[in-house]
């Protein structure tokens, strides 16, 4: 039996939108196993990114459990959740969320520089993650400068580039063509493989799901099949 690396029981989030109410997750149980890609599918406003931000110490929610490399993530201050995530997650956004005043290199050596590895190997490490999702010649461009899908590969370059345990991807081939798309799940694979690392992938992209240990499907805030 593979070790639990992620674990969250009957979470349950509601979200105050003015007079409505919205039940967003409506108690998610799901343990997540070491070297596994999950693929997380199901129709617009599921529950997909409220789920994942959830289980990401991104979104407070309202009551279960949510166990990240055995810690509980709901007792923790904010300073040692952002340190914990820090440490231990990539996160590539839905919106991608790269910094628009840094060029390419630069957004993807963010997470290094913040855990205080010094410029010059922040800037090797962020130029061979470029490499890695092919956007070696773009380095030093500015996201307003770059297209849709390579603002997403940048992203997911940046997500890769401290070697996360845990990673979580958002959509990260909804603006890739093919080709793209199959490089960046590739890469994904061979991380998973050679680091041993363990991945949630939210996807509508169904050319993808052959990248899947799991699949699991959600409507209405809940997991409603979880197939091999
Ligand atoms: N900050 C928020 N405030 C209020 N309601 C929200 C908020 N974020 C999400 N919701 C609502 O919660 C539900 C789940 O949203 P979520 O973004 O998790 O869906 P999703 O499955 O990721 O959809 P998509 O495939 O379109 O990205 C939706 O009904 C959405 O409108
Ligand atoms: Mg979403």
């Amino acid at each position: 039996m593979s070790k639990i690396i992620a674990s969250c029981k009957n979470i349950v989030k509601t979200f105050n939108a003015g007079e409505a109410e919205v039940k967003a997750l409506q108690g998610i149980t799901l343990d997540v196993y070491e070297n596994e890609l999950l693929m997380l599918v199901g129709p617009s406003g599921c529950g997909k990114t409220t789920f994942v931000s959830v289980l990401s110490g991104l979104l407070h929610f309202e009551s279960g459990s949510c166990k990240l490399l055995q810690k509980d993530i709901a007792t923790m201050d904010d300073v040692t959740l952002t340190a914990f995530r820090g440490e231990n997650i990539g996160f590539v956004f839905q919106a991608f969320n790269l910094l628009p005043s840094l060029s390419a290199i630069d957004n993807v050596a963010l997470p290094l520089t913040i855990k205080g590895v010094q410029r010059a190997e922040a800037l090797t490490r962020a130029q061979e993650m470029l490499n890695a999702v092919g956007l070696n010649a773009k380095e030093h461009i500015k996201p307003s400068g770059l297209s849709g899908g390579e603002q997403q590969r940048v992203a997911i370059a940046r997500a890769l580039v401290h070697n996360p345990k845990f990673i979580i991807c958002d959509e990260p081939t909804s603006s890739l063509d093919h080709k793209s798309g199959q490089i960046v799940m590739e890469l994904l694979t061979k991380i998973i493989q050679e680091k041993g690392a363990s991945m949630i992938v939210v996807t509508h992209d169904n050319r993808i799901y052959k990248y899947a240990n799991r699949i699991v499907h959600m409507e209405d805030g809940k997991i409603t099949k979880v197939a091999l």
